[in-house]
């Protein structure tokens, strides 16, 4: 199995009059792990079940093997649909069932394998999030974490080309959360399968993916290699990073520019970004990502197209140097992509200089 692309583009969801997000694009390239970030209520829940076909966008086009799952009929969606295993944010189990039947349920809707093959992958998938043992219980006697833990062995029951896992980390305890990061990074290597990771949690966005996006003020405001977002001195990436009060992200609704540019200055000495970390390795035993080739090669593509702290970072990882944010870094200055060029569709306003990686209202990306 090879990982399989996914590509939006000027997707926007509204419910109502009331828009959630305009014009995203972006690239999930195949067979890479990608995480999205965003303030609560951004939109990223919305924007997983969009992609699995769930929402229905006003605009834009989500395309799969050839297919748009925007346009295309109910057959071909349902078919379309079996490629993803999805982790919803609250689990989606159903309370009647067993924890056995809740996990067995996409293997008899959508298979026609036998109850003792049934039974063997459960297992499998059981053990795997530990929750061997636990057969018989319901969602309902269980904790946060473990139907949290059952949610994701049923995303994975059906071998996923496509895996979207909305909060997989939330309600579980920081070890357990250690295991899920380097079970994915695992998983990744084994299936190759393509990986979008919604996430709170900065250690999870700082040591697994290959990829970061950022909602944020209803739009895609950055996506690309994960070392753009975590060496951007975007106030709000670096709010965001930092966990911060102060900045332009509020706790209902964004705040004013000029009440979040007061708290910038009086937070001055706070500003920065925390250290970079380490991407996460597979496991000893466990074969190599197939993707880190792959995505080493798009990334020297498009390298320089980068902010310079960025293309500092990419290029000590790759020597295997320690990495600090906010190194600045050198290198030549950002060129435009060639529109077609591997990572062109992630290049967000390519030719500013410096280089606006960052977009939100009023700032506009070239269409290419
Ligand atoms: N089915 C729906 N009908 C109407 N509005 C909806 C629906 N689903 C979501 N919304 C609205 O869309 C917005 C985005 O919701 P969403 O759940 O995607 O946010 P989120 O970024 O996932 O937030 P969090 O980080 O808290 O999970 C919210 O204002 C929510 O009320
Ligand atoms: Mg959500």
């Amino acid at each position: 199995m090879a990982g399989v692309e996914v590509k939006v583009e000027g997707l926007s969801k509204s419910f109502g009059r009331a828009n959630i997000w305009s014009d995203v694009s972006l690239t999930l390239p195949p067979g890479e792990v990608s995480v999205l970030l965003g303030p609560s209520g951004t939109g990223k829940s919305v924007f997983l079940k969009t992609l699995i076909g769930l929402l229905k966008p006003e605009k834009g086009s989500i395309v799969i093997n050839d297919v748009d799952l925007v346009r295309c009929s109910e057959s071909k969606l349902y078919e379309i649909r079996k490629l993803f295993g999805v982790l919803f944010q609250d689990g989606a189990l159903f309370g009647s069932m067993n924890l056995f039947d809740n996990i067995a349920f996409p293997l008899r809707e959508h298979t026609k394998k036998s109850e003792a093959q049934v039974k063997d992958i459960v297992a499998e998938k059981m053990d795997l999030v530990g929750l061997k043992g636990d057969e018989k219980k319901l969602p309902g006697e269980i904790s946060g974490g473990m139907r949290k833990r059952a949610g994701l062995a049923r995303a994975l029951v059906l071998d996923p080309e496509i895996i979207l896992f909305d909060e997989p980390d939330s309600g579980l305890d920081p070890v357990r959360t250690a295991y899920l990061n380097q079970l994915i990074i695992d998983l990744n290597a084994q299936t190759d399968a393509t990986f979008l990771i919604v996430t709170h949690d900065i250690n999870t966005a700082q040591t697994v993916p290959d990829n970061i996006g950022m909602l944020y003020r209803k739009h895609l405001a950055m996506f690309g290699p994960r070392e753009v977002l975590l060496t951007s001195e975007e106030p709000v990436v670096s709010q965001f990073l930092n966990g911060r009060r102060q900045g332009p992200i509020g706790m209902s609704e964004e705040k004013d520019t000029a009440q979040a540019q007061r708290e910038m200055a009086e937070a001055g000495e706070l500003a920065g970004l925390p250290e970079m970390k380490p991407q996460l390795e597979v496991s000893p035993g466990v074969p190599e990502r197939k993707a880190v080739g792959r995505r080493r090669e798009r990334v020297q593509q498009m390298l320089h197209t980068l902010p310079p702290a960025a293309q500092d970072a990419i290029r000590r990882s790759y020597a295997n140097e320690p990495v600090t944010a906010m190194a600045g870094g050198g290198g030549p200055l950002p060129q435009r992509v060639p529109p077609g060029a591997p990572g062109a569709t992630e290049v967000l306003n390519p030719g500013d200089n410096p280089p606006t990686w960052f977009t939100g209202p009023g700032r506009h990306r070239p269409r290419m």
